[in-house]
């Protein structure tokens, strides 16, 4: 599961709330995995991408936002990253997903939490950083 703790926080609120968003969308897709009365999970998985395509598309333009706002130097850099998420999550073969319906799942949520590794503890407090340098 995916629990919340004070060190995802990367201090600014409204990023932070948002974060809090993506874990709950990666719960829902852990739920999923779980739930084995569920013999066709298809359309729940198309939901759950559909979720996280619409999460990536606000929560990234608030948070590049900020990054302008605040005159964040690694602005670009950062970008890239949150592009190659995008292309990452759109890149997920539809077909394939009925076919191994456990396994896309699988692969949803490698990708949360990687990005939640790699990124947000990483990248995302580094935002927070340019404020008091
Ligand atoms: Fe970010």
């Amino acid at each position: 599961m995916f629990n919340w703790k004070e060190e995802y926080g990367v201090g600014i609120e409204i990023i932070d709330d948002q974060h809090r968003e993506l874990f709950r969308i990666g719960n829902n897709a852990v739920k999923l995995l779980k739930d084995k009365m569920r013999l066709d999970k298809f359309d729940d998985i198309i939901n759950i991408l559909n979720e996280l395509k619409n999460y990536t598309v606000y929560h990234f333009q608030c948070e590049e936002k900020i990054m302008m706002e605040l005159g964040y130097k690694s602005f670009l850099s950062h970008k890239v990253e949150h592009i190659n998420f995008i292309n990452k999550i759109n890149e997920i073969d539809i077909d394939n997903i009925d076919i191994n319906q456990n396994a896309s799942i699988l692969e949803i949520l490698d990708y949360v939490y990687k990005w939640i590794d790699e990124h947000i503890l990483i990248r995302d407090k580094s935002i927070n950083n340019s404020i008091n340098n």
